[in-house]
């Protein structure tokens, strides 16, 4: 089985987490972009969607899938998301296509969060995948040394030789090289930093459950 075809299964799959009558929360990425697909299959069962980037609303709506913004929805019932990273606890490092700080909004305001990702994302600790961290621009360089002071080297991601810029106009430092033993403690110490709008590690919005994609199944892990 491909890659891909391991996405569509646990995007598929992530329809059974969906409650009829409500809304989802919907995340980013190319597994999402399955789950998304497999969605507009069921659409008359749910009320809408929440989204989670630009890129993922022009897909629902593109399917006919009614967006509603946060500030409309009091509590989202469950909320389906990739990862770049998941371990045996349910803690992730997310925003690889640059959506964490709408992730971790939608995360937050959603009672359940489902991650669907092929088996490659699984891993002891977390760490190997660059940890992305959205930041204010002119708080960039400050951020890097910090990073630094930790083990980290951090650098500015690019599109087309520019700064990246996000959904919320601001740049991603991709760090690598640190080792996170203790996801929910370095959460909230970097969150503490000027300039840091979202750190890419999900500790306290954990997901509850996993859908794993494997070539024998979908594996289910419950933390
Ligand atoms: C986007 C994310 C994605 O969930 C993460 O990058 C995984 O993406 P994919 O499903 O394409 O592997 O955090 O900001």
């Amino acid at each position: 089985m491909t890659q891909d075809e391991l996405k569509a299964m646990v995007g598929r799959a992530a329809l059974d987490h969906v409650v009829a009558g409500a809304i989802v929360g919907v995340g980013t990425g190319s597994t999402v972009n399955k789950f998304i697909d497999a969605l507009a299959g069921i659409q008359d069962r749910i009320a809408g969607a929440v989204s989670s980037s630009e890129a993922s609303t022009a897909r629902l709506k593109g399917l006919g899938i009614r967006v509603f913004d946060c500030n409309e929805v009091d509590e989202i019932a469950v909320y389906i998301d990739g990862a770049d990273e998941i371990d045996g606890q349910g803690h992730m490092i997310k925003g690889g296509g640059a959506a964490l700080t709408r992730e971790k909004i939608v995360a937050a305001q959603s009672r359940r969060f489902v991650c669907i990702a092929d088996e490659s994302k699984l891993v002891g600790r977390l760490g190997a995948f660059p940890l992305p961290v959205e930041v204010v621009p002119m708080a960039a360089r400050r951020i890097a040394r910090q990073f630094a002071a930790l083990g980290g080297e951090a650098t500015l991601r690019l599109k087309d030789g520019r700064p990246l810029v996000t959904d919320n106009g601001q740049h991603i430092l991709d760090v690598r090289g640190l080792a996170i033993a203790d996801p929910l403690a370095f959460e909230s110490e970097v969150n503490q930093w000027p300039g840091v709008v979202t750190v890419g590690v999900f500790a306290h919005q954990k997901a509850q459950v996993c859908l794993l994609g494997t070539p024998a199944g979908v594996r289910t892990l419950v933390f």
